[in-house]
């Protein structure tokens, strides 16, 4: 299955144009091998967006938005990825082979059945003066609960089972659905059982999930469907459907608690208001407001499991380039208990208080301990570290290095702070980059990682890494690449190696055939980087062998440095294996 959605995807990337595709957003103009353009991801003043045919991808030098014909198409259209693929295909003249064709007609039947729970839970809704009293209690008025379909899951055990079964669906594919669950002796009665209902509907709005909260008090509080076939709760947001438009017009979301948070907001007027469902937030949820919006106010309980929360989501989503306020609510409120005491002014207002993660986790650290305590010290490198930029550190150095309790000189004291916290920065990275390639890395550190890649890169090692593009030079530049010890910095020997892995021969034809097979995702996007840098005149034969004669002379004086420190170097015995290692060197031995 996997294979063949990669052959797929081969192919769509093989057959789209992306100059003509960009193209029809943006004017470009050739310059050298790429094209050039204004970047529609940012207000660019200077044409900083880069599209290269060669590798079928685009690039925007200055705020760092980059990607394939897909990501254009998702990012452009605000689709996901398989709609993506099925506009791509339709363009290229592929047909789509029907992924888990069998699945296909069963989902069909999913989406039924989920229907028929909802209009059952509707219905119930309009006949228990139970769930209309609790209602009125909750002040959830007639337009409310139709605006977001409000149902009732009565408590008669297995009304909806028996309701599903007469209707022809099969009850354990209900069950699967989270509809009904089994007892022991294998009969099947209903999930939710005295619960107003929320049909959660994925950001198309296909119904595809319920959460249920108890009528009145009792554990748990909340159920919700765990994953089904049609469900994956870390990819939908609730609210996401009925807020898309509002995100995409102010570019900003309200991501708040709960569902009833997110209908309170919704009838506050704050109608880019979402929440994720009854789990933290995850990241793939991150990538979805990305597509919408590129501002969020995290507006979360203040209790302590809201401010722990609101940290966390501030980092997951800071760490994929959206900008972050948290707006934390007064004591003891949520959305919904504001709008009720309070109106729909206060709520507005609640999410315009925001302020940055950095200063709101100051704020938690002063709250927490002493500012003359060891621990409060111990504490403000870590937090002053996550810093979005320099120019935010520096805000914050000096004041809090004021603070040092018996401080004589302020000046001092900041260096010292910044010091601790370019230390704090290294250990956090370091202990990010023992992640290995395949775990889920937020984009951030993807570009960050890739350009520190290529920063890394001396001038020959470029050279060589680029003459892999090159059809004439291209043999020689593999060959060079498997050369052991040729590659002077870890980013060259690690893109190097990240190459030979997937090139069993000398590359021909288009580098992005191969460069996309690469797993190591920062060496495969610095490559890309490489591709399509400014300075994109091809390489020539002199400059390639120049190179490789440089990054050889510099790895002879290596090895002869290493043996000398290692052995006595007058010793035959190691003058023989200097000369050894460093016929090796050369590749003809
Ligand atoms: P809250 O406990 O804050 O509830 O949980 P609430 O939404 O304000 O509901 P009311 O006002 O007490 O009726 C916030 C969200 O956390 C999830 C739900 O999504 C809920 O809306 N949650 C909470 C659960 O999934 N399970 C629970 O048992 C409790
Ligand atoms: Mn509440």
């Amino acid at each position: 299955m996997a294979g063949e959605l990669d052959r797929v995807k081969d192919d769509i990337r093989r057959r789209s144009d992306i100059v003509e595709l960009v193209g029809q957003r943006v004017s470009l103009k050739r310059a050298g091998r790429s094209f050039k353009g204004l970047c529609p991801f940012h207000d660019d003043k200077t044409p900083s967006f880069t599209v290269n045919p060669e590798f079928g991808s685009y690039r925007c030098w200055s705020c760092g938005a980059k990607g394939d014909v897909f990501t254009w198409v998702m990012e452009t259209q605000r689709v996901d990825f398989f709609e993506a693929l099925k506009i791509l295909a339709k363009e290229a003249g592929i047909d789509l082979p029907k992924f888990g064709e069998k699945r296909g007609e069963e989902s069909l039947d999913y989406e039924a059945a989920m229907i028929e729970a909802l209009a059952f839970f509707k219905e119930e809704l309009g006949k228990s003066p139970l769930a209309r009293d609790y209602l009125k209690e909750r002040d959830l008025d007639e337009e409310t609960v139709l605006n977001w379909e409000l149902g009732y899951g009565p408590d008669i055990g297995e009304a909806l089972a028996m309701r599903l079964k007469k209707k022809g669906f099969a009850l354990p594919e209900c069950k699967s659905l989270f509809l009904v669950d089994q007892d022991p002796s294998g009969g099947y009665y209903d999930r939710f059982r005295s619960r107003l209902m929320f049909p959660i509907r994925d950001e198309r709005g296909k119904l595809v999930a319920f959460g249920g909260r108890i009528i009145g008090t009792g554990i748990p509080k909340y159920i919700n469907s765990s994953d089904t076939p049609l469900y994956s709760k870390s990819r939908v947001l609730y609210g996401m459907h009925k807020a898309k438009e509002a995100m995409a017009k102010g570019k900003r979301a309200v991501l708040v608690e709960g569902y009833l948070d997110v209908i309170a907001c919704h009838r506050a007027g704050v109608t880019d208001a979402v929440a994720s469902l009854g789990t933290a937030l995850a990241d793939e949820q991150v990538r979805l407001l990305k597509r919408w919006c590129e501002k969020v106010v995290v507006l979360y309980d203040s209790d302590a499991a809201g401010q722990k929360a609101a940290d966390r989501a501030a980092e997951l989503l800071t760490a994929q380039g959206i900008q972050v306020k948290i707006a934390l609510m007064p004591d003891g409120e949520d959305p919904d208990t504001l709008l009720r005491t309070q109106g729909p002014g206060a709520v507005q207002k609640a999410t315009e208080r925001g302020i940055s993660p950095m200063e709101f986790r100051i704020g938690q650290l002063k709250a927490k301990f002493d500012p003359a305590s060891e621990e409060y010290w111990r504490e403000v490198p870590r937090v002053l570290a996550t810093a979005e930029s320099p120019l935010e550190l520096q805000k914050y150095l000096l004041p809090i290095a004021s603070e040092y309790p018996g401080i004589r000189d302020r000046n001092a004291a900041t260096k010292a702070l910044e010091r601790m916290v370019q230390a704090e920065r290294k250990r956090a990275a370091a202990e990010k980059s023992g992640r290995t390639w395949h775990e889920d890395v937020p984009v951030a550190h993807t570009i960050q990682a890739n350009e520190e890649l290529l920063k890394q890169l001396i001038g020959p090692e470029r050279v060589i890494l680029r003459a892999l593009f090159e059809p004439m030079l291209s043999a020689a530049a593999w060959k060079a690449c498997g050369l052991p010890h040729l590659f002077a910095t870890d980013a060259g020997a690690r893109m190097a190696a990240a190459a030979l892995l997937v090139l069993e021969k000398p590359p021909s034809g288009n580098p992005s055939a191969w460069i996309f097979e690469i797993k190591d995702e920062d060496a495969a996007m610095a490559f890309t980087d490489l591709g399509m840098g400014e300075d994109n005149e091809p390489v020539t034969e002199e400059a390639l062998a120049e190179a490789q004669e440089r990054l050889l002379r510099a790895a002879e004086h290596r090895e002869a440095r290493e043996l000398a420190a290692s052995a006595d170097s007058s010793s035959d015995d190691a003058l023989r294996e200097l000369n050894d290692r460093l016929r090796k060197l050369k590749g003809d031995q």
